[in-house]
């Protein structure tokens, strides 16, 4: 049976606008004060991973895991966030990453339904400050999963949220976590970045520039055959 594309769940941070690099500068800040080294090849392994996760793997990158207890690590946790939230506060809607706008709006005129699935628990207060909260038919954040991103839990739920299936469904991400969460959750997934670092994307677009429906359907169509 042929299956139609019927929606688009997109990622946030890194897809349509770029906090990945706010988060990344918030995170380098607290690795430093910490003593613990910080590079943009290490921050790869944290773009989708929930706040508290991202802790633990910095803190196990310096072996400085046993070092604090639960409640000091959220502090540290919160003193990320209110960098963080001092880095996003001047976010408009020219932050949104280049033909993001237009993609959405080409989705839209085909009847797409639009999904958000972010690991973020700002992704409300960023979508409002990007002025594109009211295009989503569906979003659903950290707050209201139980398990991160790798697994599909999130992308499932804006899955049934829209009410299709999940063979019915794109996801869009820029981090490797995300990718294998929309295999895992039986998506079609497209990845945003370097084509080297996503083996299991379906389709792999440099840039946001770069999306486009036309060419996300080809190879939709063609994997359906
Ligand atoms: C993801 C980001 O979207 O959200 C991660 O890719 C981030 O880098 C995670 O750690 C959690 O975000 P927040 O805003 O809840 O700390
Ligand atoms: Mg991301």
């Amino acid at each position: 049976m042929v299956k139609l594309l019927r929606a688009v769940i997109f990622d946030l941070d890194g897809v349509i606008t770029d906090t990945a690099e706010y988060h990344y500068l918030a995170w380098k800040a607290l690795a430093e004060d910490l003593g613990i080294s910080f590079t943009r090849e290490f921050n790869e392994e944290l773009k989708g991973v929930s706040r508290m996760d991202s802790l633990e793997k910095i803190l196990a990158r310096g072996g400085k895991q046993q070092d604090f207890s639960n409640e000091e690590k959220e502090k540290l946790a919160d003193q990320k966030n209110r960098h963080y939230l001092t880095l996003i506060k001047n976010i408009t809607p020219s932050d949104i990453l280049p033909g993001v706008k237009e993609f959405i709006s080409d989705l839209k005129t085909r009847g797409i339904k639009l999904g958000l699935a972010s690991a973020s628990k700002n992704a409300f207060q960023v979508m409002e400050l990007l002025g594109i909260k009211d295009q989503f038919d569906a979003i659903v954040d950290a707050r209201e999963i139980k398990k991160g991103k790798p697994d599909p839990e999130i992308f499932l739920a804006a899955g049934k949220l829209l009410h299709v299936e999940p063979d019915e469904c794109i996801g869009i991400e820029d981090a490797s976590a995300g990718v294998e969460s929309i295999k895992r959750a039986g998506m079609f997934a497209v990845a945003i970045g370097a084509k080297e670092n996503f083996p299991e994307a379906d389709l792999v677009f440099s840039s946001t520039a770069e999306l486009s429906f036309e060419n996300i359907l080809e190879i939709y169509n063609k994997n359906l055959t």
